[in-house]
């Protein structure tokens, strides 16, 4: 799930749906608490990787707060920006066997006029042709058809906002043929 509502994130989890989250600076804003509040609590929620992004946006600086998010589980996966001092920080942590999360966003690729989708196949086709021991995390999704598309793409995962994860959930002739079913059994019963 990409989100940092833990409220939405225990009623996902307890439907066996959500296997890891990832947040930003203004998912956590939104959730008006503060990271060093609502990640130790996210990490409990779930099995899976759980990614607090950084707020510097210089080597030392990342690499100092990645030091110190690493302390709150070994679930956590650092979020870095996709910048030169960035970049530079990664190398450092990855060495350090921090595990960082630099991930393409697709929907505000597609907001631009360019196609999300495309690059994410393009990444799996390229990543795989190398060998790369990295794997593809989709962002920024914004529909059920981007879902479907970077996963038939075979990108390894697909972190996804609440209101599209519970979209997911639904479907009409599922809610019409329980609500046939059950009317057929209590009419039976006459
Ligand atoms: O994890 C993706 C997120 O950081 C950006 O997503 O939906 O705000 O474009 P969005």
């Amino acid at each position: 799930m990409d989100t940092a509502n833990v409220a939405e994130i225990a009623e996902m989890a307890a439907l066996g749906v959500v296997y890891g989250v990832t947040t930003n600076p203004s998912l956590i804003a939104k959730s008006g608490r503060t990271q060093a509040e609502v990640i130790p609590e996210i990490c409990s929620l779930v099995d899976g990787p759980v990614s607090a992004e950084v707020i510097s946006t210089d080597c030392e600086g990342m690499v100092a707060e990645a030091r110190r998010l690493m302390k709150i589980s070994d679930k956590v996966v650092v979020k870095i920006p996709c910048i030169s001092e960035g970049l530079k920080a990664v190398k450092i942590l990855a060495k350090e066997g921090i595990k960082t999360n630099v991930s393409p966003f697709i929907g505000r690729l597609d907001d631009i006029g360019e196609n999300g989708v495309a690059l994410v196949e393009n990444m799996v086709k390229v990543f795989r042709q190398y060998n790369l021991d990295t794997q593809i995390i989709a962002a920024s999704i914004r529909n059920m058809e981007h879902v479907e598309k970077v996963m038939l793409a075979g990108a390894d995962i697909a972190t996804i906002p609440t209101k599209v994860l519970k979209e997911m959930l639904l479907h009409p002739l599922t809610d019409k043929g329980l609500a046939q079913f059950l009317e057929d059994y209590k009419n039976s019963l006459k």
